[in-house]
């Protein structure tokens, strides 16, 4: 049994290994002569840690990546450093934590921020390595690209400084999305524009027209209109989101059992994104996110399902309407007046936010812990708790005056349990003294710290 078991542990080993050897072939070890070997190529690196888990996880991925662009002629060249070992060419890199994934093309380097799939990571290879701008050469091609992609952008018009401004910004955003340039001839049927050259994106079943003059720099207003009108949104949109640093108003419904009031919220939305674009689209984007896990961390409180929420991504700050929302004009309105500045604003990355934000963390990691596995937890926490409890008791027995405060402390916590009835009263005197000054001190601290806070931002 024993000698079968083993052949078949070493049978796997082996198949395993010859599965994995053609993948390796394709992802180039790199050391420090790869700073002057790479020059006339484009190259996909990984930069690891040896002890890193996301890097073991991401390494089959990258062995597939490394396979998949060989065998489809791709010219960009798949690698990996131990970042560790070659550190200093690591920070010329601008490697900062692992896995790092950069593309990198003659003096430019793009990073790669998106899922950890072989699709994905192909996708950006792909989009990344070829052209800033690629020409749509025929009405055919303009619209076998218009059903591929949701959003597209698309320069109109021959040579002129608008399209060198374009190519710059396509060189810079290629990260995120396609940029296309046409003749006006190639999308005349689908457009018509006042004016040439003109920069367009085709999104949201409509197009709409980069404007120098309302819309500031081409950069930002691709930045801002490189999503939908309207989204599901989920951690990594938001925080994608956040670079375009607009307001994210977000329906927050219950999608897989939704309620009336759940589909009724969405409706309302989704028509506020699409017919109040004239007056929001620069501001705002709109979406909605299924259950309110999410937001509520963000937000470190709880939000009703169904209901609206504004995010200020920039500092964290979220909006809440007055009363729960069930008209357009309500809608409207709650936005205007978030706009306007006389809507109450919560949370902010303020210092008492900050601290507020690590007491949360901690409590959510401990709750994660007990629930995935009780018994851990209780190792884990209640171990050390139990230590600290019998060495507080040890020192209160000892010196008895000043111990009674860290006593109070753990009880107030609900830590140790009661003993002592005698000095019960006492304590709880004593306590409420102490409560007091925590409160004050608190107070206190804020005032001190909070000037400091806006001076440094
Ligand atoms: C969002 O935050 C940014 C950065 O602090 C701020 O400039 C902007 O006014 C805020 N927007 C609203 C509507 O509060
Ligand atoms: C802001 O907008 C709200 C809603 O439209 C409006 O009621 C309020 O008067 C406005 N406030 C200011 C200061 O403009």
């Amino acid at each position: 049994m024993a000698a079968v078991r083993a052949s078949y542990v070493c049978g796997v080993a082996v198949i395993a290994a010859l599965l994995g050897s053609p993948g390796l072939a394709f992802v180039e070890d790199l050391d420090d002569t790869f700073k002057d070997t790479r020059v006339n190529d484009v190259w996909l690196v990984d930069f690891y840690a040896p002890w890193c888990g996301y890097c073991k996880k991401l390494e089959p991925i990258w062995n597939d990546v490394g396979l998949e662009l060989k065998s489809s002629g791709s010219p960009v060249r798949v690698g990996k450093m131990d970042a560790t070992a070659y550190s200093g060419m690591a920070s010329e890199f601008g490697v900062r934590g692992y896995p790092t994934i950069k593309l990198l093309k003659g003096d430019l380097a793009y990073n790669y921020k998106g899922p950890r799939t072989k699709d994905d990571i192909v996708e950006f290879a792909n989009r990344v390595s070829g052209p800033a701008v690629r020409a749509l050469p025929s009405k055919h091609m303009f619209e076998h690209m218009i059903k591929r992609h949701d959003v597209l952008f698309v320069y109109v018009g021959g040579e002129s400084p608008l399209k060198e401004k374009y190519s710059d910004v396509a060189s810079e955003l290629i990260v995120y999305t396609y940029f296309f340039s046409a003749s006006e001839e190639v999308v005349s049927e689908s457009v018509s524009l006042a004016e040439l050259p003109a920069v367009v994106v085709f999104k949201d079943g409509s197009y709409f027209t980069y404007d120098e003059y309302e819309d500031g720099s081409l950069s930002s207003w691709v930045n801002k209109e490189r999503f939908l009108g309207y989204l599901q949104i989920d951690g990594f949109t938001l925080y994608e989101l956040g670079e375009t640093g607009k307001l994210v108003a977000i329906a927050v419904i219950e999608e897989k059992d939704p309620t009336e009031e759940s589909g009724r919220l969405k409706t309302l939305i989704q028509r506020v994104a699409k017919e109040y674009r004239e007056h929001f689209n620069r501001d705002l984007q709109f979406g909605h996110m299924d259950g309110n896990d999410y937001i509520n961390s963000l937000i470190m409180g709880e939000v009703a399902v169904p209901s609206v929420v504004i995010l200020n991504t920039s500092n964290e700050q979220y909006f809440l309407p007055s009363e729960p929302i069930h008209s357009m004009e309500q809608l409207v309105q709650f936005i205007s007046s978030v706009l306007n500045g006389s809507a109450q604003a919560y949370g902010g990355d303020g210092i008492i936010q900050r601290i507020k934000r690590v007491a949360f963390d901690a409590r959510s990691t401990i709750m994660s812990v007990f629930r995935s596995s009780p018994l851990l937890g209780c190792f884990l926490f209640g171990l050390p708790l139990g230590v600290i409890s019998l060495m507080c008791y040890g020192i209160c027995t000892a010196e008895t005056d000043d111990g009674t405060e860290d006593m109070d402390g753990l009880k107030r916590e609900g830590l140790t349990d009661e003993e002592d009835e005698e000095e019960e009263d006492d304590r709880r005197r004593a306590a409420e003294l102490d409560d007091m000054d925590d409160g004050e001190n608190e107070e206190e601290d804020a005032r001190e710290k909070d000037p400091e806070e806006k001076k440094t931002d």
